[in-house]
C-alpha cells in the first residue's frame, strides 16, 4: 500500500490560476499571448477578453483556496512561479521584489497550513521578451537568464521550498516549442535549431539542479516529463519497434536528467537528422548534475504503428487511438493500467524515486444546489490510484501524487474553463462570466477520505 509519509495533494500552474497578469510588476509570458490555449494561434499581445489571462484569481484568493486544500488534508501542493512575475522581461540582473513578495505570502501560508510546497520553475512560462528578443532557448544566453532566476528563488526560498521541478513536461518542446520561447512550429524552426534549444534547456535544468544542491543540500530537484505509454498497435515486431522508437523521444529527457549524458539512440537520431549540437565542456559538466527524482504527468496512452500514421487527439503528443479504450469528452483515452505500466517502466529504467505530479479527468461539470455530483471523476481517480498502489506493490518507489487542477482552472490546450479537473468548482465560464465563488464537489470529500486513510479507502 502507500508508504508512510507519502505526499498527497494537487497541482496547478501560475498561468492557469493566478490571473493578475499585469499586477505586481509582472511582465508578459508566452502564455499571455495564447488566448485560445496551445491549439489556437498566438496573438500579438494580451486582449481584453483573454480568459486565459484571468485564471481563477488565485492571486487575490490564495488564502481561501489553500484553506480548502488544507481541509482536504493536502500534505503537498504543486504550484509554479511565474518567471515573468519575478523577472518581468527575463534578462534583468535584479528581481522584481513585488513578485517575490507575492510568493512569500503564498509559500508561507501553505507552510502554516502544514502543506509542503512543490514548485515548478517554468510551467510553459518563458517571459515574452525572452522569446521576442532572444529566440527563447535557441539562444545560449537564455541558459544564463534561467540560471539567474533559479538562483534567485532558490536562495530566497531556502528551507521554505524543498521540492523543485525545473521545466514542466520538458519533452513537450518537441511538439510545442513556443513553451520554451521558440516561435513557430517544429518544421519551421528546423531540426538544427530545435535540438540545439533542447540541449540548452537540458543544460539549464542541470545547472539549476547543481545550484539547488549548492544552496541547500537538503533540497530535492526533479525533472518533469509528459509520460505517455506507447503500445504497439498490433503484435507485429515492426509496430513494437515503432513504439520503442516513439518512447525514445520521451526517454531521452529522463535519460539525460538521470544519467547525465545523451544516450546512443539519441546520438543516432541526431546523425540521421543531420544535426550537429554545439556542446561545450561546461555543458557536459552541467548535465552531470543529475536529478533526485523523476516527476511526470499522466493522462493517457497511445498506440504506435510502423505503417499507420493517424494521429489521435492527445495531450499535445498525438498517437493512434487504442481500440480497446474509452476516451474523455476531449478524446483523451482513459487507461488506468497505463499508469502502473509507466511507473514500472520509469522505475526499472532510472532507479530513482518517482513523483506523479499530474493526473486527472477533464470533464464538464454541472453545479446543482451548490455542488457537483462528479462520480465520473471519482471513478477515474480511484481506478488510477488503485494502479498506483499496484505499482508500489511492484516495488516502485514513489514520493507522492498530486492530481492535476485540484481546483478548477483554465485549460492549457484549449483555454476553456469548462474543461474542469478540480475537487473544487470555480464559478467562471468560458466567456469569462461568473462570480469566481468556490464550491466543494462530491469528489472533495472522497479525496479527503483517500488522504486520511492513506489510500486504504480506495475501491479495488
Ligand atoms: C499538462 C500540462 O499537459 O496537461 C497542464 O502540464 C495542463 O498545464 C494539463 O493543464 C491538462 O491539459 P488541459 O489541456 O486539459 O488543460
Amino acid at each position: 500500500m502507500f508508504p508512510e509519509g507519502f505526499l498527497w495533494g494537487g497541482a496547478t500552474a501560475a498561468n492557469q490560476i493566478e490571473g493578475a497578469y499585469n499586477e505586481g510588476g509582472k511582465g508578459l509570458s508566452v502564455q499571455d499571448i495564447l488566448p485560445g490555449g496551445v491549439t489556437r494561434p498566438a496573438t500579438d499581445g494580451p486582449t481584453e477578453d483573454n480568459l486565459k489571462l484571468k485564471g481563477i484569481d488565485f492571486y487575490h484568493r490564495y488564502e481561501e483556496d489553500i484553506d480548502l486544500l488544507a481541509e482536504m488534508g493536502f500534505t503537498t501542493f504543486r504550484i509554479s512561479f511565474a518567471w515573468s512575475r519575478i523577472f518581468p522581461r527575463g534578462d534583468e540582473a535584479e528581481p522584481n521584489r513585488e513578485g517575490l513578495e507575492f510568493y512569500d505570502r503564498v509559500i508561507d501560508y501553505m507552510r502554516s497550513q502544514g502543506i509542503e510546497p512543490l514548485v515548478t520553475l517554468s510551467h510553459y512560462e518563458t517571459p515574452l521578451h525572452i522569446m521576442r528578443e532572444y529566440g527563447g532557448f535557441t539562444n545560449r544566453k537564455v541558459i544564463g537568464f534561467f540560471e539567474n532566476y533559479a538562483r534567485t528563488v532558490m536562495e530566497h526560498f531556502k528551507g521554505r521550498v524543498r521540492y523543485w521541478l525545473t521545466f514542466n513536461e520538458i519533452n513537450s518542446v518537441l511538439h510545442f516549442p513556443m513553451f520554451s520561447g521558440i516561435e513557430g512550429i517544429p518544421e519551421e524552426i528546423g531540426a538544427q535549431n530545435l535540438y540545439q534549444a533542447i540541449h540548452h534547456e537540458l543544460v539549464a535544468s542541470g545547472r539549476a539542479t547543481r545550484i539547488a544542491h549548492e544552496i541547500d543540500p537538503e533540497s530535492k530537484v526533479g525533472c518533469m516529463i509528459l509520460a505517455v505509454p506507447r503500445y504497439p498497435l498490433t503484435p507485429h515486431p515492426d509496430d513494437a519497434m515503432a513504439a520503442l522508437i516513439a518512447s525514445h523521444d520521451d526517454f531521452t529527457f529522463g535519460d539525460v536528467h538521470v544519467r547525465g549524458e545523451y544516450p546512443g539512440y539519441f546520438r543516432r537520431k541526431l546523425r540521421e537528422l543531420g544535426v550537429k549540437l554545439e556542446i561545450t565542456d561546461a555543458d557536459r559538466e552541467d548535465l552531470k548534475h543529475t536529478v533526485d527524482f523523476v516527476s511526470f504527468s499522466y493522462y493517457m496512452s497511445v498506440c504506435e504503428s510502423a505503417t499507420e500514421k493517424e494521429s489521435g487527439k492527445g495531450n499535445i503528443i498525438g498517437g493512434i487511438p487504442n481500440p480497446t479504450l474509452e476516451a474523455s469528452e476531449w478524446g483523451w483515452q482513459i487507461d488506468p493500467v497505463g499508469l502502473r505500466y509507466i511507473l514500472n517502466e520509469y522505475w526499472d529504467r532510472w532507479q530513482v524515486p518517482l513523483f506523479i505530479v499530474e493526473n486527472g479527468l477533464g470533464a464538464k461539470d454541472e453545479l446543482v444546489n451548490g455542488t457537483v455530483e462528479d462520480d465520473y471523476r471519482i471513478d477515474y481517480l480511484n481506478d488510477h490510484l488503485v494502479q498506483v498502489a499496484e505499482a508500489i506493490e511492484d516495488g516502485v518507489q514513489l514520493l507522492g501524487y498530486t492530481s492535476w487542477g485540484c481546483i478548477d482552472l483554465v485549460s492549457a490546450s484549449t483555454a476553456q474553463m469548462s474543461k474542469r479537473y478540480g475537487f473544487i468548482y470555480v464559478d467562471r465560464h468560458d466567456d469569462g462570466s461568473g462570480s469566481l465563488q468556490r464550491y466543494k464537489k462530491k469528489s472533495f470529500d472522497w479525496y479527503k477520505q483517500v488522504i486520511a486513510s492513506n489510500g486504504a479507502s480506495l475501491k479495488r
